[in-house]
C-alpha cells in the first residue's frame, strides 16, 4: 500500500461507511479572500462589453497545449474574459454560483496571476477577488515571472508567456463539510476551472499550457500563503503562441 491507496480508501465512502464530521475541520472558513480589503491596491479590469461569440465546439477540438508564445502583452478585456470562465460569477444570489462547478458550492479554489505582461497592469502576482471580480496587488514584483519560472521547475514556456494562473486551495472550506475528501474535490473544482481556461483561451486565438510539475514551497511563497491551510495545486500559463 502506498500513500495514495491508503488516501484513497481512508477518504471512500461505502453503504456502511459514511464519513463523520472531523473536528480537526469545524472551524469556520471565510467563503472570499480579500486582499483588498487589508489595504492592497486594487486594479479594476476593463471588462468587454459583451461576451465573445466563440464557437465551443470548435474550442473543443482546437485546444492543443502550447508552450511557445508572441511577446506581445495581453490586453485587459481579454485577461478579464479568461479569469471569468475560470472563476467568475456567472449567476448573482445570496450565495453566487461560478462559471465552473464546485463540489457543495463551497469554491475552496483562489485564482492568482502572475502578470508579466498586460497592458496597463505594473508586472507583479494579483489575486483574482471574488464577488467582485477584480484584481488585488499581492505582491509587486518586475521579476514574478521568472520567479514562477523557477518555481516551475525551470520550465521556460511560464518566463515567456505574458500570464501564469496559479490556483491554490482553501483546504478548510470544502473540508468543514467533507472532511479529508476535501483533497479530491478540490483537485477536481481546479480541473474543471482550468479547462474552462484552456477552452475560452482557446476560442479568443490564445494558448494555454496546465503547470502541474512544481516545486511547492516556491510556489507557496511566491503567492503568499502558507501551503498548509491554503496551498497551491494547479498553474496555467497562457498568451498569444508564437507564430
Ligand atoms: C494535471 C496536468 C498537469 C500538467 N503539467 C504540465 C507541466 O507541468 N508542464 C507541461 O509542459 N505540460 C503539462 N501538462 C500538459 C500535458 O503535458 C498535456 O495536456 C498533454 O501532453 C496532452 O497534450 P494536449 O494538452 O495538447 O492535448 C499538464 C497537464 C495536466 C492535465
Amino acid at each position: 500500500m502506498t500513500l495514495l491507496h491508503d488516501y484513497q480508501a481512508g477518504t471512500s465512502y461505502g453503504r456502511r461507511k459514511m464519513p463523520q464530521r472531523d473536528p480537526h475541520w469545524r472551524r469556520a472558513v471565510e467563503p472570499y479572500k480579500s486582499y483588498a480589503a487589508s489595504g492592497a491596491r486594487v486594479a479594476a479590469l476593463a471588462r468587454p462589453e459583451r461576451l465573445p461569440a466563440s464557437d465551443l465546439w470548435q474550442a473543443i477540438r482546437g485546444r492543443r497545449s502550447r508552450r511557445e508564445f508572441a511577446p506581445d502583452p495581453l490586453g485587459q478585456e481579454t485577461l478579464f474574459l479568461l479569469l471569468w470562465a475560470a472563476q467568475g460569477i456567472s449567476e448573482q444570489g445570496p450565495w453566487p454560483l461560478r462559471t465552473a462547478p464546485s463540489a457543495g458550492a463551497l469554491y475552496p479554489v483562489e485564482t492568482y496571476i502572475c502578470a508579466a505582461r498586460v497592458s496597463g497592469l505594473a508586472p507583479g502576482v494579483y489575486h483574482w477577488e471574488l464577488p467582485d471580480e477584480r484584481l488585488a496587488l499581492a505582491a509587486a514584483r518586475p521579476d514574478a515571472a521568472e520567479a514562477a519560472c523557477a518555481a516551475c521547475l525551470g520550465q521556460e514556456m511560464v518566463a515567456r508567456a505574458p500570464v501564469t494562473f496559479i490556483w491554490s486551495a482553501v483546504w478548510g472550506r470544502s473540508a468543514q463539510k467533507y472532511g479529508d475528501r476535501a483533497l479530491r474535490y478540490a483537485y477536481l473544482d481546479a480541473g474543471h476551472l482550468a479547462e474552462n481556461l484552456h477552452l475560452a483561451a482557446t476560442g479568443l486565438g490564445l494558448g494555454a499550457c496546465m503547470v502541474g510539475a512544481f516545486l511547492d514551497d516556491e510556489m507557496n511563497a511566491l503567492v503568499g500563503v502558507d501551503g498548509q491551510d491554503e496551498a497551491v495545486i494547479y498553474a496555467a500559463c497562457v498568451g498569444r503562441p508564437a507564430p
